[in-house]
């Protein structure tokens, strides 16, 4: 039998790398939808250029497309320039996608899109289910408001589409935790004012099987918070990490203002408190391997994934 064909738009980063290889490993044909074409010895890479409009002509001829491209939330200081960047990186490529597949007269199994815990704003200790009404209008609200609408629109070119709303993930690879770890390793595990905004985050395997099970499993579809069930205060967080990266850090707070300066307005993405549950993983009897952060910190730092 012939192998089911994914396709990882986005595919060559963080998350990507470890959903390709977890993915090529459960018996998947991954190929990869990157800015720059690569040989590699697993994955075939096809190349797009989202702003010009073009995608490599056999890219789309897959049964299953996951849709992790973006440009990265924190690795510059918000000016008008990045948000337009930010945004336009999600909802182009998503458009771009959707018209290719109209005008091949493609149909896939499933789409699958990235979105972010940051639609739901800063809501304090609220418990934020799936359902939760988005009251807000900050910039990580627009822009995950626009994310999702525009991959909402390629449910006609699919028979199942699903919306992962990602919490911090929790990978040795880069990405937030990595930001962490540096100053924890250097002595200090640094909270942010009194601490007592919320954290909530995944581990990177988790996060991966929940990928797969978007496209192997029929209940799953729709919007899903992709956040383990245990979400932190920032200084319980930190907290955390430090038990299982560097014991003897001290811990201390930074007040907020400072990180405000630093920032600007992307301090919104380590200020912001956002409790989420994963209410649809529940009810799906989703089974976690890292329900608890110490212990999946420690995990990625031991296996550098
Ligand atoms: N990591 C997290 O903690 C986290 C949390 C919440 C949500 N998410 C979301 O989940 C998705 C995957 O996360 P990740 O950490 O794997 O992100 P990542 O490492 O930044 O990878 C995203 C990929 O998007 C592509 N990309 C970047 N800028 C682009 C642009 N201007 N135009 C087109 N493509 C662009 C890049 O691929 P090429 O260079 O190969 O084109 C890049 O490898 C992202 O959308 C992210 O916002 C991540």
């Amino acid at each position: 039998m012939s192998k089911e064909k994914v396709l990882i738009a986005g595919g060559s980063g963080l998350v990507g790398q470890f959903l390709a290889d977890d993915l090529h490993q459960k018996g998947y044909a991954v190929s990869i939808l990157s800015r720059s074409a690569k040989s590699h010895p697993k994955f075939t890479y096809y190349k797009w250029d989202v702003v010009a409009g073009i995608i490599d002509d056999e890219a789309l001829k897959v049964d299953h497309i996951i849709n992790l491209t973006g440009a990265g939330i924190a690795d510059k200081r918000w000016t008008d320039k990045r948000k337009k960047e930010i945004i336009d990186s999600r909802v182009d490529s998503t458009m771009l996608i959707k018209k290719e597949l109209h005008k091949n007269g493609l149909h896939l199994k499933t789409y699958t899109s990235a979105s972010a815990i940051g639609i739901y704003g800063d809501r304090g200790e609220e418990k934020l289910s799936e359902s939760a009404v988005i009251n807000q209008d900050s910039f990580m609200v627009q822009c995950c408001k626009k994310w999702e609408a525009a991959a909402q629109t390629l449910n006609i070119h699919c028979d199942r589409l699903s919306i992962i709303r990602i919490g911090i993930v929790i990978s040795s690879n880069g990405g937030a935790l990595q930001k962490f770890i540096l100053p924890i390793k250097l002595g200090q595990a640094n909270y942010f004012g009194d601490g007592q905004h919320y954290y909530s985050w995944i581990h990177i395997e988790d996060l991966s099987e929940l990928f797969y099970k978007c496209i192997c499993d029929i209940n799953y579809s729709g919007i899903i918070n992709g956040v383990a069930p245990s979400p932190l205060t920032n200084k319980a967080f930190m907290i955390e990490c430090k038990k299982a990266i560097a014991s003897y850090a001290l811990v201390y707070p930074v007040p907020k203002w400072v990180m405000k300066i630093a920032l600007g307005e992307m301090s919104a993405v380590i200020l912001n408190s956002n409790r989420v549950m994963p209410d649809q993983l529940e009810k799906l009897n989703f089974s976690y391997k890292h329900p608890d952060l110490e212990k999946a910190v420690d995990d990625v730092i031991k296996r550098e994934i």
